[in-house]
């Protein structure tokens, strides 16, 4: 079993709390994932799951392999890719889940199996039906079964911040006894305090038996925005893993954002005495890849990844900080990945300068990725004077493949009708060498780009969100349009960039084309499992 106990503690001399170690356990591709609008192919995964390993996620809870044939194939071809981090499969206590994450997890260089249970009154009376007893006993025989395929155990007890606190101890001993090693306290309804969460932490390290030899861990969802919060103070009540995800994306409100819980660790850490193994220069790539990769953006003022986080506008803010930068700024940009100057690159800087830039935004792009950006940077500096940090940003993420394929727009027009309509027309290329049209009007150009791309695709969708902004500066500034349309019982994102709002909106309207095409012919949908 791969013990992580550290020494000293003030609660017993040996307990993982005196260990200045935070394990961060990301679950984007898990909690965050299964919330509506979030959902990614296997391919994405995987480009997340490397990204989050360099990013230094201690543990990446890749799926849940018993929900979908597809669940099973990304856990398994992210457990074969990774080298460093720990992969977690998500089971109920329940034997086929567990067998079925034992298998997902085979090919892993270090693997653990996440077992839970829900143990709240409420749950135990109308979600499963269960006696205290029954719960502690499928709790002890699910952790025995899973030892028997893992080394590495976690137990969480589902909705643990509504259950009786005492019974609490009572399943977390028989999973200590059966061989966890990481205790997980779930805000599962996002209904906690900080300050509860600091007594129930301590109350714990307390009374679990052994708990010297386990770690415990936090996992808290946002309901009533206290999410990260909590998380801390289960930190400072000597919880040693947090369980979060990049943008903070999850269920209803989500869980815990990660960028948000390493930068107040690393920014406050005189207060809390801990730290975290995260690469902060990579949080902001890290984010703006995942929202590329889901086509949903982060609020202009999220912490720490939201366009505005480092942004200094009111005169008098920008007073202070010509004078002193720590009078309004707390921690650096480049801390977190940004990379800001004003003006990048032009029309005649080469391939080595753009390389260079690149990485220094935190892209690390080579060979024919490289070649692909260096095409579509030369394309766009003849279109716009000034090429921006954003602009390069935006090419670099758009090399999703699953952005790219299988049809792609060879011809769009579009015109204003002053007083009337618009109308739109478009001609798609399938990679089988297939061409379609479609011509339609609508209240507005991009309205009827919408329509012309639908009778085009013959695919029949329900736009339920669009919105465009800026990515960078100047009148000549690319446009981003984010589209979100229902089609087939899913909700399906894309995003498209242009310096032409309507080709900018074609374009996304394409991924989510592309996507719909490429899931449909991927595999026959199945049914997934709610937890
Ligand atoms: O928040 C939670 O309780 C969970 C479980 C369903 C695993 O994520
Ligand atoms: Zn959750």
């Amino acid at each position: 079993m791969n013990s992580e106990s550290d020494p000293i503690s003030p609660v017993s001399s040996r307990s993982s709390a005196a260990s200045g170690h935070v394990r961060i356990f990301d679950t984007t591709l898990r909690d965050g994932e299964q919330a509506p609008g979030f959902s990614m192919n296997r391919r994405a995964k995987l480009r997340m799951a490397q990204a989050l390993e360099a990013l230094g996620v201690d543990i990446l809870e890749a799926g849940f392999p018993q929900a979908s044939p597809d669940d099973f194939a990304a856990v398994a071809e992210i457990a074969k890719t990774l080298t460093s981090t720990t992969v977690c499969a998500l089971a109920r206590c329940q034997a086929d889940d567990i067998d079925s994450a034992g298998r997902a997890l085979q090919m892993a260089r270090h693997a653990r199996i996440h077992v839970f249970i829900s143990t709240s009154p409420l749950h135990r009376e109308h979600k499963l039906g269960m006696s205290k007893a029954q719960v502690v006993d499928a709790t002890a025989s699910a952790v025995e079964r899973a030892c028997g395929l893992c080394h590495e155990v976690e137990f969480s007890a589902e909705d643990a911040l509504r259950t009786e606190p005492e019974f609490l101890i009572e399943v977390f001993n028989a999973a200590v006894a059966a061989g966890a090693t990481t205790l997980n306290a779930q805000d599962t309804v996002g209904y906690t305090t900080p300050a509860e969460m600091l007594s129930l932490f301590t109350y714990l390290r307390q009374h679990v038996r052994e708990a010297d030899q386990v770690i415990f861990s936090a996992h808290c969802h946002d309901d009533l925005g206290m999410a990260v919060a909590n998380s801390l103070a289960a930190v400072s009540a000597g919880a040693r893993q947090i369980e979060c995800t990049i943008n903070g994306i999850g269920e209803r409100a989500g869980n815990a954002a990660l960028e948000e819980i390493v930068m107040a660790l690393k920014v406050r850490a005189p207060h809390f005495g801990v730290a975290t193994h995260i690469n902060t220069r990579k949080l902001f790539p890290s984010s703006r890849l995942l929202t590329q990769l889901t086509g949903q953006a982060v609020p202009r003022n999220k912490a720490i990844v939201g366009e505005n986080a480092f942004a200094h506008e009111a005169g008098i803010h920008q007073h202070g900080m010509l004078k002193h930068r720590g009078t309004y700024e707390i921690m650096l940009p480049q801390d977190v990945g940004i990379a800001k100057t004003r003006l990048v690159l032009g029309k005649h800087s080469g391939r080595a300068a753009l390389r260079q830039r690149l990485q220094a935004l935190g892209y690390t792009p080579d060979g024919p990725a490289l070649d692909a950006v260096f095409a579509q940077f030369k394309v766009l500096a003849d279109k716009k004077r000034e090429i921006h940090d954003a602009d390069l940003e935006a090419i670099a993420l758009g090399q999703d493949p699953d952005a790219t394929g299988p049809w792609r727009i060879v011809q769009l027009n579009s015109a204003t009708h002053l007083g009337g309509s618009a109308s739109a027309s478009i001609r798609l290329l399938h990679e089988d060498g297939q061409e379609t049209n479609g011509v339609a009007n609508g209240d507005g150009p991009v309205d009827a780009v919408l329509r012309a791309i639908e009778r085009a695709s013959h695919r029949d969708l329900q736009w339920t969100d669009f919105n465009v902004r800026s990515v960078s500066e100047g009148g000549d500034a690319q446009g981003q349009a984010q589209l979100t349309a229902h089609y087939g019982q899913h909700d399906w994102c894309g995003q498209g960039i242009s310096t032409d709002i309507v080709e900018a909106t074609a374009l996304a309207a394409l991924v989510i084309i592309n996507r719909i095409e490429r899931q449909a012919s991927a595999h026959a949908p199945v049914a997934a499992i709610n937890l």
